[in-house]
């Protein structure tokens, strides 16, 4: 069976152009590089969605630094997560001591994230900060403290710079939401 395409069965509307978020990406990676200098960070992207922005962010940094990655399971639908969270990978890197950027896509209920962040504290970082692109704010069940934020968005569900809808769009060089594609005049 041929499997339709998802991009056939909606509209995207851009909410962030490519533009917007290169040019809060390159700002964020200078004030990182500010915050982190001589420190040496570990930043560690929360696969998938994180992965695109980690890429992007660490070559507008200037300062040495170290990656990882580290991938989450979230049992819900595929718009929205139940909290239910189990660790598929983990980072490879003793962080013991370090200090670390955990890299986020987005930050939803917030409950993904302060599974991840428990798992992180418990290998004694230095310190331990959140930086993610875009915030939900209006979605959050669970108070993280976010130490980097690019857009505070609301509550519509957004694809592209790494984030997905059942895994296609994740290509998209910016931010979109999908709409239903309406059926053509006749
Ligand atoms: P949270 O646990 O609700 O904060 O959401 C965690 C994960 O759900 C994020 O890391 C994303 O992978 C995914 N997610 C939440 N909102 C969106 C969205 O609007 N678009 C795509 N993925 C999302
Ligand atoms: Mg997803």
């Amino acid at each position: 069976m041929t499997q339709i395409p998802r991009k056939e069965l909606f509209d995207e509307r851009v909410l962030l152009s490519e533009k917007q978020v290169q040019s809060c990406v390159s700002r964020m990676g200078t004030r990182l590089s500010k915050d982190y200098d001589g420190k040496f960070p570990v930043l560690i992207a929360v696969l998938k969605g994180g992965a695109v922005f980690l890429i992007d962010l660490i070559r507008a940094m200037g300062i040495p630094l170290e990656i990882d990655f580290m991938s989450v399971s979230s049992y819900g639908s595929a718009t929205s997560s139940s909290g239910d969270v189990k660790i598929i990978h983990e980072i490879r890197s003793n962080i013991r001591g370090r200090d670390v950027v955990v890299v986020e896509g987005v930050v939803d209920t917030g409950l993904t994230l302060r599974y991840v962040l428990n798992y992180l504290r418990s290998k004694e970082p230095r310190s331990l900060e959140v930086c993610t692109l875009l915030d939900k704010e209006p979605c959050r069940q669970v108070e993280i403290p976010l130490a980097y934020v690019g857009f505070k968005i609301g509550r519509d569900f957004v694809v592209g710079y790494g984030l997905d809808y059942d895994e296609e769009y994740r290509n998209l060089p910016y931010v979109a939401v999908l709409e239903a594609r309406k059926p053509k005049e006749k």
